[in-house]
């Protein structure tokens, strides 16, 4: 995982009421529940006394109870309670799980992968879709680490050979560009692609002009896509990191077009099936890709059309303290 990163890891949904849950996410086994002010608790799932799963036992007063022996940890992740040595005590400070801050934003739950004191940064969702737009949208997990599953999102030669009767009709093999621009963690990539006409070869991001008037989709680091259909339309996906050979992804129909109550959740039902069935396209080639994670350095021969996925991968690399950027 990426330090100092907010990472979309789950759907708030998922979390329901106070009922803690138990998920696998950045290989870590992990208990999440919501507090009466709504705030969100983000710790091990692994009891420190003798190892046993906390999500299995209550919570009461914001602190989450192990089954076993009924210690009480808070959100830092400390035990506040081991009811065999007596309510009063003392607790010494060894007595303590991993814990992450965690926020619930924009219908996802984000974890800091920093300090669980760090003053974080705000979550860097898209801007334009904090507020004005509605959304559905499923999740489901592949098999494979979430950076091959990111960078099929990057992928803008896939198109016509595997989307074939979907996004990518027409046979637009030919891949100009892409042209790829960063502000902050932000990636943005406009995309154009061409029938071949057996004559001209493919143009080079440089040679390409009126760029910003293509088709464009974003990646904000570490794992928040979205694909700028229009103003009004955005397919919006997070790619929560279950551990190295799986990820859960969370697609999302973001539209504001059609806001009369009972059509808008029927506009953002009926865009699951589409959506699915282009995700599964992908899903049944990126579940073969080997090795199943992608690094900087892995012996891939990358073509030009692969700017956006190689972007990624340096990017990555830089934020891990892999790579150092050379000054200019
Ligand atoms: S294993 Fe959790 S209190 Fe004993
Ligand atoms: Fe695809």
């Amino acid at each position: 995982m990426i330090k100092n990163q907010w990472y979309g890891i789950l759907d708030a949904k998922e979390l329901k009421g106070s009922k803690p849950i138990g998920v696998t996410r950045m290989n870590e086994k992990l208990v999440l529940w919501r507090k009466a002010d709504g705030s969100i608790g983000c710790i091990a799932d692994k009891c420190c006394h003798r190892g046993a799963a906390l999500h299995l036992g209550p919570v009461k007063n914001d602190e989450i109870y192990c089954p076993f022996h009924g210690f009480a940890y808070d959100v830092s992740g400390k035990v506040t309670l081991i009811p065999a040595n007596g309510k009063a005590a003392p607790i010494s400070d060894r007595y303590k799980v991993h814990a992450y801050k965690a926020v619930e934003q924009y219908g996802f739950i984000w974890v800091w992968t920093g300090d669980f004191k760090d003053e974080a940064p705000e979550v860097p969702f898209f801007k334009e879709l904090r507020e004005g737009f509605t959304y559905g949208g499923f999740g489901e997990v592949w098999d494979v680490h979430y950076t091959r599953a990111i960078e099929n999102q990057l992928d803008v030669v896939h198109l016509p050979f595997v989307h074939t009767d979907s996004i990518g009709r027409g046979n637009r093999t030919v891949v100009n560009g892409p042209v790829v621009k960063w502000v902050d963690n932000l990636m943005t990539f406009y995309v154009d692609n061409h029938t071949d006409d057996g004559v001209s070869i493919a143009k080079k991001a440089s040679e390409l002009e009126n760029y910003e008037d293509f088709f464009r989709l974003q990646l904000q680091m570490p794992n928040l896509w979205q694909n700028v259909i229009g103003d009004k339309i955005r397919i919006v996906a997070v790619f929560a990191p279950i551990d190295e050979e799986h990820t859960k992804i969370y697609v999302r129909f973001y539209q504001k077009f059609m806001m009369v109550p009972v059509l808008k959740q029927m506009v953002n039902w009926l865009s699951t099936p589409t959506n699915k069935h282009v995700f599964h396209q992908d899903r049944r080639v990126v579940n073969t890709q080997i090795p199943v994670k992608s690094e900087f350095t892995m012996g891939e021969n990358l073509i030009p059309g692969d700017a956006p996925i190689l972007e990624f991968r340096k990017r990555r690399a830089l934020l891990k303290g892999e790579i150092v950027l050379k000054q200019k």
